[in-house]
């Protein structure tokens, strides 16, 4: 992957970033500093899970440009696109958590369809007035999610030919958002990829989602929340080998060509939590078992029941494989935490958020 970033991105290639505050985000900022030449143009509007701690530990010689923008601001949105003047855009920037949709969907709707409609306007001026060369060359990768495609039975995997069925009011609004890009590239040309993702974890995710959640409740002993009978199954992905996905697709991926990516990581959310707690007790020995924390507790309204992705496509199209399997990924990620506790402190506090339940 270190050798191909380079070869096509060409030092000075403008690069810009929505969303780069966030969890995957940063780690493909951080990737794009690291392993390539690129100016790095991070728009983000620095929301409660935003943070850029990983940014600034890293050397990255003066090529990561933050803009605070909110989406929302059309005006402000085109006037950053026109500053950053990009070759390749990959737009992550969205309200992203399930549970906070369901008690307020309005902070949703705004942010990922109206947000993704002012960022594409802003885009198609930009990439319209670019010289014959760069606009040939020009892409805009749209990083969407599975659960547009609603829940799965015990049965069967989401494919990119999969019918929309979104069922919270987060998959709804990241639904819209995916009409609104490839509307854009049929109507207008404009040249697009899109990819659907399942379910990211590792280093430096904001602790409100299950793995970081369920990880700083067992470090400092308080009860675990495993919503309804914990039977509902989710397709873990680590999060760089979700980064090389996507740098793959922006790179190589066919134009208007959609493309789903999973880890080969369907585990029940119970089995997730057990894990994490037998890793908990192997380095908390005088705090086991941590499975006593356990406790179920009402189910999600709308709960998807299974989620599972077929990544043939990419990985015979793109030659993309994860690389990390789900245990060494939970071991190593569950370590990271342990090794950052002043860190979750940081981000809990600054967004208010003590851990409570969400979206009950
Ligand atoms: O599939 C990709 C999606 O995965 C992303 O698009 C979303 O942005 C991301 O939030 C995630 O959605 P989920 O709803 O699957 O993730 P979450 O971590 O919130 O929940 C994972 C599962 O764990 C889900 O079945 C609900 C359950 N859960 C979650 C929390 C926070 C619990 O049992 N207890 C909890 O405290």
């Amino acid at each position: 992957m270190d050798n191909f970033l380079n070869e096509y991105l060409s030092p000075g290639t403008r690069v810009l970033v929505t969303g780069g505050g966030g969890f995957i985000g940063g780690c493909l900022v951080r990737r794009l500093l690291t392993k390539s030449n690129a100016q790095v143009f991070n728009l983000d509007k620095c929301g409660y899970a935003s943070d850029f701690t990983s940014i600034e530990e890293i050397d990255y010689g003066h090529r990561h440009h933050l803009f605070r923008v909110d989406l929302v601001d059309g005006d402000s949105t085109t006037a950053a696109i026109k500053k950053a003047d990009p070759d390749l855009v990959f737009h992550l920037a969205a309200e992203t958590h399930v549970d906070r949709s369901i008690d307020g969907p309005n902070a949703f709707v705004f942010s990922n369809v109206i947000g993704t409609y002012n960022l594409l306007e802003g885009v198609r001026t930009h990439w319209q007035s670019l010289p014959k060369q760069r606009k040939e060359l020009f892409r805009f990768h749209h990083i969407s999610t599975d659960e547009v495609f609603g829940s799965l039975g015990d049965s069967g995997s989401f494919t990119e030919l999969t019918r929309y069925a979104p069922r919270s009011p987060y998959a709804a609004t990241k639904a819209s958002s995916d009409h609104l890009v490839s509307a854009w590239h049929h109507t207008f040309g404009l040249p697009i990829v899109l990819t659907n993702c399942s379910n990211n974890f590792g280093p430096w995710q904001f602790p409100e989602k299950l793995i970081p959640l369920v990880i700083t409740k067992a470090m400092t002993g308080q009860s675990i929340p495993l919503y309804g009978d914990g039977s509902n199954v989710r397709d873990w992905l680590f999060v760089e080998d979700h980064v090389d996905a996507l740098l793959l697709a922006a790179i190589k991926g066919r134009l208007g060509q959609s493309y789903c990516i999973g880890g080969f990581g369907e585990r029940s959310n119970k089995q997730v939590v057990e894990l994490l707690c037998e890793l908990m007790d192997e380095r908390q020995p005088e705090l086991a078992p941590h499975t006593d924390l356990i406790k179920l507790v009402s189910d999600r309204p709308g709960h998807d029941h299974r989620y599972s992705i077929d990544s043939v496509c990419i990985q015979e199209e793109l030659g993309w494989k994860p690389q990390h399997t789900f245990e060494l990924g939970l071991a190593s990620t569950l370590d990271w935490y342990l090794a950052h506790i002043p860190w979750c402190e940081k981000v809990l506090n600054r967004a208010g958020y003590a851990g409570e339940r969400i979206g009950a």
